[in-house]
């Protein structure tokens, strides 16, 4: 491997942040991508009792010697950045300032976005998308309409940079009518003024970095390059399910596009998923089960937005959708998580296709006992076996990694 990919193949909330934090461990991994969406992204590490929701820095960041890569498709709330930063220091002992590659062509989220965000969702009353509120389709929008402000304009001086902030305002203003109050503007300006101290220096020309990062990868003196998908393939803007998906492309080409490698370096591409579905926000969701053994299928999973606090829905497995999407990422391995949470059920339906609109169920026999913190391929029971291994075959990938509970260490590696 070099060039990996970690694709969440449903609604994002697969639990890939597990893989991401084995992959971009620094034995296997010289640097950890970000490459798309922002803030509305969330997964919880879990290591011994150090715990940490990351909303904008990739696994890597718990780990000294890795870079950090922030790349040029992603849209970032500074004081949610700079917050994190030091949440890793204070509970990981290793500083990631330090190891940071931010390409000056990421752009700026600001307070304002979140503004028009919740307005925009409120005027659409019935058909609002439930976003996270995160204000990622205004930034979005204010990219494509190309009058966002880049990371690059942290070289700009002070004054600059104010001038800068005052025209968005008053797009905000005159388009949406969205008029922040003095305390919210002086707020934004100070922390813009406070990231160019603090991240001017971490500006990389990112076409040279990934020249010389592969050129070294080919000498064997760098590791892996581990790039960590955002959201699902499900959210992306060019979805099937439009207009209830996030505003990026959450692909892998998306990934590739938003980090700013050439495309023919990616080597693999990890798949993952849960043993069961879950959807926040709203849009169909063809497995989604009744609202009573939704509750208890969530609360046994712990299915709460690490975000926004909001309960997921959840459904079976729709194994049919999930082959489509393998296919459609060129995924070369696949990673299937939180099987564990089905340990007291009797029965597990795969939904293998569809009749009518319906989903059409291969039913599997659930295993006795717990699975959880299993470690190797062979203890698993002889059930859950079947069940894996279905997916496996089901959707043509080689079923490489086990999720087998929320701790970094409770997973099975396939060889
Ligand atoms: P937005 O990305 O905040 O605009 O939200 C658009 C849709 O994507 C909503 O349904 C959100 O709930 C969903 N969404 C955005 N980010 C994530 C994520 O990281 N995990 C799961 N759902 C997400």
């Amino acid at each position: 491997m070099a060039v990996i990919a970690i694709q969440d193949l449903r609604w994002g909330d697969t639990g890939k942040g597990k893989i991401s934090e084995y992959l971009s461990h620094p034995d296997l991994c010289g640097s950890s991508v970000r490459s798309g969406g922002g803030g509305n992204a969330g997964h919880v590490v879990q290591r011994g009792t150090r715990k940490i929701a990351l909303h904008l820095l990739p696994a890597g960041c718990l780990h000294e010697g890795v870079d950090i890569v922030l790349g040029r498709g992603m849209v970032t709330h500074l004081p949610t950045l700079l917050n994190e930063i030091g949440e890793v220091r204070a509970k990981f002992d290793t500083d990631p300032l330090k190891y940071l590659i931010l390409s000056p062509e990421n752009h700026i989220l600001f307070h304002g976005h979140k503004e028009v965000d919740r307005m925009l969702e409120k005027r659409k009353g019935n058909d609002a998308v439930g976003t996270t509120g995160s204000g990622i389709g205004p930034a979005y929008a204010d990219k494509a309409n190309r009058i966002g402000m880049r990371m690059e304009s942290l070289r700009h001086s002070p004054a600059v940079l104010k001038d800068g902030y005052g025209k968005l305002a008053k797009h905000w203003k005159d388009s949406y009518g969205v008029h922040l109050d003095d305390r919210q503007a002086a707020e934004d300006i100070d922390t813009l003024l406070l990231s160019k101290e603090l991240l001017e220096g971490r500006l990389h020309d990112m076409t040279e970095y990934w020249r010389r990062t592969l050129m070294q990868i080919a000498k064997g003196k760098k590791r892996d390059i581990v790039l960590e998908g955002a959201q699902g393939s499900l959210l992306s803007i060019d979805a099937e399910g439009y207009p209830y998906v996030t505003s990026s492309a959450t692909t892998v080409a998306g990934q590739l596009q938003g980090a700013g490698l050439p495309t023919r370096e990616l080597t693999d591409v990890v798949g993952t998923l849960k043993a069961y579905d879950t959807r926040v926000g709203n849009g169909p969701m063809l497995t989604e089960l009744s609202p009573e053994e939704s509750a208890k299928l969530r609360d046994l999973g712990g299915e709460r937005g690490s975000t926004t606090g909001r309960n997921r829905r959840t459904g079976w497995l729709d194994l049919k959708d999930t082959e489509r999407r393998a296919f459609e990422e060129g995924v070369t391995q696949l990673a299937v998580l939180k099987g564990d949470i089905l340990d007291s059920y009797s029965e597990i339906p795969l939904s293998i296709g569809t009749t009518n609109g319906k989903p059409d169920y291969a039913t599997f026999p659930g295993w006795s006992g717990s699975i959880r913190g299993m470690r190797r391929w062979e203890d698993l029971p002889k059930e859950a076996k079947d069940m894996y291994q279905f997916m496996g075959d089901f959707t043509k990938v080689p079923l490489r990694f086990i999720g087998t509970g929320p701790e970094s260490s409770e997973l099975i590696v396939r060889a």
